[in-house]
């Protein structure tokens, strides 16, 4: 079964058949204002912040058939007092439409469809400089007879506070308000707020064209003491709504339009928007703007303009088209999708709580960015070190906006309040941006810890190098009985929470490769001695590693506080865990025969044909001396699932020792793009990255889950564009350092590398899979394999041999 398609030319993909195995999303603005708009109609919208500032009310946990947050309606007179009403997006009505088509594109969804004659095409959007969500609708008679149609777009509110909505159903109710604000063409703004917000920040909903009457109360709306449904709402049998103003109760905006007669061919196009503002008065000249269509086209044409801006500076052609998809489209998008709402708004990230946003998370996600949008990853990488202790730790999460930040699960659970790893990524996100931009000034900017006194003062503040080292001397000060990291609460594997005195490889390595990109980076400041020191602690972790984790055919992952490893051959369950293989191998510490063994046992006993597995075997059953791991089944997420996560520093690591054969075939058999024939197992987006599926211990093998917001979005992306197309920015230039399979004859890459534009040709006559035998700039031949940083345009040709 195949539910649409990708149209490459528009850059959507296109649903064609609205009863997906699950909802498939798309993202609408960012999260300063925007969310989640689903593939019939459905919309959770939020402004800066999920959990305390949510509009739409979008009960995920409710079927896929059911009303949630936003729809439209459409009803055709049949006879006096009788109406046919059906939806446009297919949800709530469900009905047998003739035609239906999910557009899924940059910052926009279209859901075009077609009923008893009448064509609808509704594009739902942000406009970049807008706070509200505009609703393009046009309507079509492609009868032969006019029609009188009439149009009622609906919004459900939520109250702001995200939980407090599902937590109290006495103080919310009782709070919640809406009024009617009429306009002198007839135009209606309904105005919806919690009482204690009415002078300071409201939502609205409108139109452009005149309302004959609106209802604001979802009791009389469905009717019958609610024993009306969203699919057959009562109000919408009689003329008129009831034109009520809810002063309590569940709140909802519906706005009756009457088109009265379309006549045949002809198209009507009514604009809604649903925004928030501190005072409505201040919202009308933005309100006015955006119910002008020539208006809409413009903001549309702006987004994508954005787009091209944002994708144009990284484009690839390879003999992969389904590569080309993901990294010239897809792939690009969701890393912008990812570094925008973290882990916040998801349809399985859902925003209730207070975490915010994850320190170690977004450190990935800024890298994910950098080449595309580097201002945004160092307004990032400038919020996470003001996050990090003066001791050089993390604090694991952090809300962006109120920049109030915890220690995430950890605070909770156990006497161990930090992540070990967390502090580590954010050198590597700084490595990436001081690489992309060349902009070392930012080494010396100052930045608070993020520590206080009694009275809210910054205690001490330091320059981004000083949070750099703060935060290696915190791993250095913080070692167990091997000499290896204590694994703290937990390290990248969030669900792996072993006691206190346990000890972390994966820790190790990424400390490992934190180190070797200070040290290029002390090299590159001509600070000979401190670039000599970080060597010395460079081979001194290295050679602990290798002296107590190597377990004869691969490395362990862990030691327990006794000192027993975790992921080895010993073990019952977890024997063998990926990131054990591939970290090694990243961090450089695993010597050459070592990293060869360690990641054919990741071919031999993790790879699946749909990815490779977090571990293996999974645990089964609930042990609280490893933790959250073991509340899974065996081949579900972290315990023994295909976390797609890891699988992409599988790719690097194989890319390291050469193979890139290896390297692509991983990479192509978990791109999303390719599980469009398989969707029925899959049963996640095509076009989005999902965060896990379902590995072979499961009976349901196959199955992703959590899509989108995943940090396989940030190191798929590099790892198709720095490793296996080699194109990696360095301190000095662009280093083309390709990595392919054999079968590639050539590639091509257009590549925005500060002020200039490279056009990279690379050509593989022998088919061979890594290695650079001549390089030339504008048709002058060049020593070594980096091109220099230059302005304007020019041509790389690069040939492998
Ligand atoms: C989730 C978390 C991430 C963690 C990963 C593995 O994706 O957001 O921080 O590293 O799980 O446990």
């Amino acid at each position: 079964m195949e539910y649409g398609y990708f149209d490459d030319q528009n850059r959507e993909y296109v649903i064609t058949n609205p009863k997906t195995p699950v909802k498939w999303i798309n993202y609408v603005g960012t999260l300063a204002f925007g969310g989640i708009v689903d593939h019939t109609g459905g919309a959770l919208i939020c402004r800066n912040d999920p959990a305390l500032n949510r509009i739409t009310k979008y009960i995920p946990q409710l079927p896929s058939s059911s009303f949630k947050g936003t729809t439209l309606y459409l009803r055709l007179k049949e006879a006096e007092g009788q109406y046919r009403i059906f939806s446009p997006y297919f949800v709530p009505t469900l009905d047998a439409y003739d035609r239906y088509e999910c557009r899924v594109g940059l910052g926009y969804t279209r859901i075009c469809h077609e009923f008893a004659g009448i064509r609808t095409e509704a594009t739902i959007f942000m406009p970049m400089s807008a706070e509200q969500v505009v609703r393009d609708i046009r309507i079509t008679n492609t009868t032969g007879d006019p029609v009188c149609l009439d149009v009622i777009p609906v919004v459900e509110y939520t109250h702001p506070d995200a939980l407090k909505q599902f937590t109290n159903a006495d103080w919310v109710p009782q709070t919640m308000q809406s009024k009617a604000l009429r306009q002198p063409g007839d135009e209606v703004i309904l105005i919806q707020y919690p009482f204690m917000n009415r002078d300071r920040q409201v939502n609205f909903f409108t139109s452009n064209w005149p309302v004959s009457s609106f209802e604001t109360d979802r009791a009389r709306f469905l009717g019958d003491n609610e024993y009306g449904t969203w699919a057959q709402p009562l109000a919408l049998q009689q003329p008129e709504l009831g034109d009520y103003e809810a002063l309590r109760g569940d709140n909802i905006a519906a706005l009756m339009h009457h088109l009265d007669e379309v006549h045949p061919g002809e198209t009507a196009r009514l604009i809604t928007q649903l925004g928030q503002t501190g005072n409505i008065v201040e919202a009308l000249p933005s309100i006015e703007r955006y119910r002008d269509p020539a208006q809409v086209d413009a903001a549309l044409d702006e987004l994508a303009a954005f787009w091209d801006v944002y994708l144009g500076r990284l484009q690839v052609q390879t003999p992969s088209a389904s590569m080309d998809r993901m990294v010239n489209v897809y792939n690009a998008r969701q890393c912008h999708t990812t570094l925008n709402w973290s882990r916040y708004l998801s349809l399985y990230q859902l925003g209730l709580g207070a975490r915010g946003i994850g320190f170690r998370d977004s450190s990935q996600d800024a890298m994910g960015i950098v080449s595309s949008m580097p201002g945004t990853s160092k307004a990032m990488i400038q919020k996470l070190l003001h996050v990090q202790r003066r001791d050089g730790s993390a604090y694991h999460q952090f809300n962006p906006l109120s920049m109030v930040a915890s220690e995430g699960d950890a605070g909770e659970e156990g006497e161990i309040k930090y992540y070990s790893d967390d502090h580590l990524w954010a050198v590597l996100a700084t490595c990436a941006y001081l690489k992309e931009t060349g902009d070392l000034t930012f080494l010396d900017e100052v930045i608070p810890y993020y520590d206080q006194d009694g009275e809210d003062q910054t205690i001490e503040s330091g320059t981004v190098l000083d949070h750099l080292w703060r935060g290696l001397e915190f791993t250095t000060s913080h070692l167990g009985q091997h000499g290896l990291p204590l694994a703290g609460f937990a390290d990248w594997n969030d669900s792996t929470n072993l006691p206190p005195g346990a000890e972390s490889l994966f820790t190790a390595n990424l400390y490992g490769v934190a180190l070797r990109e200070l040290i290029e980076l002390a090299w590159h400041l001509d600070n000979e001695a401190l670039a000599a020191r970080l060597e010395e602690d460079y081979r001194a972790m290295r050679d602990r590693v290798n002296e107590c984790a190597w377990d004869g055919e691969w490395y362990v992952r862990y030691f327990d506080p006794r000192g027993e490893p975790l992921g080895s051959v010993r073990c019952e369950h977890g024997q063998i865990y990926t990131n054990g293989q591939s970290w090694p191998v990243l961090s450089g510490f695993a010597p050459p025969e070592r990293a060869l063994c360690a990641l054919d046992a990741v071919r031999e006993h993790l790879n699946t044909p749909n990815g490779i597995k977090l571990s293996t075997p999974g645990f089964n059953g609930f042990d609280p001396e490893k933790g959250g791991v073991t509340t899974y089944p065996p081949g579900t997420k972290e315990n023994g699932g295909i976390f797609l996560h890891a699988n992409p520093w599988v790719m690097i690591a194989e890319t390291m020792v050469g193979r890139g054969g290896q390297a692509f075939e991983y990479y192509d058999q978990i791109n999303p793009a390719a599980k469009n024939d398989v969707i029925d197992e899959f049963e996640c987006e095509p076009y989005a990255y999902p965060q896990n599926i379902l590995a072979d211990e499961h009976p349901q093998f196959g199955l992703a889950r959590n899509s989108w917001l995943s940090g396989t979005a940030s190191w798929c992306y590099q790892a198709a564009t720095k490793y296996i197309l080699g194109i990696r920015p360095t301190y000095e230039g662009l280093c083309i350092d390709p990595c392919i399979p054999t079968g590639w004859d050539r590639f091509q890459v257009r590549r925005v590398f500060r002020d200039a534009v490279y056009e990279i040709e690379v050509l593989n006559p022998d088919g061979v899979s890594k290695g650079v035998r001549s390089v030339s700039l504008d048709g002058t031949p060049i020593e070594g394999n980096v091109a220099p940083v230059l302005v304007g345009t020019h041509q790389i040709r690069v040939v492998m041999g």
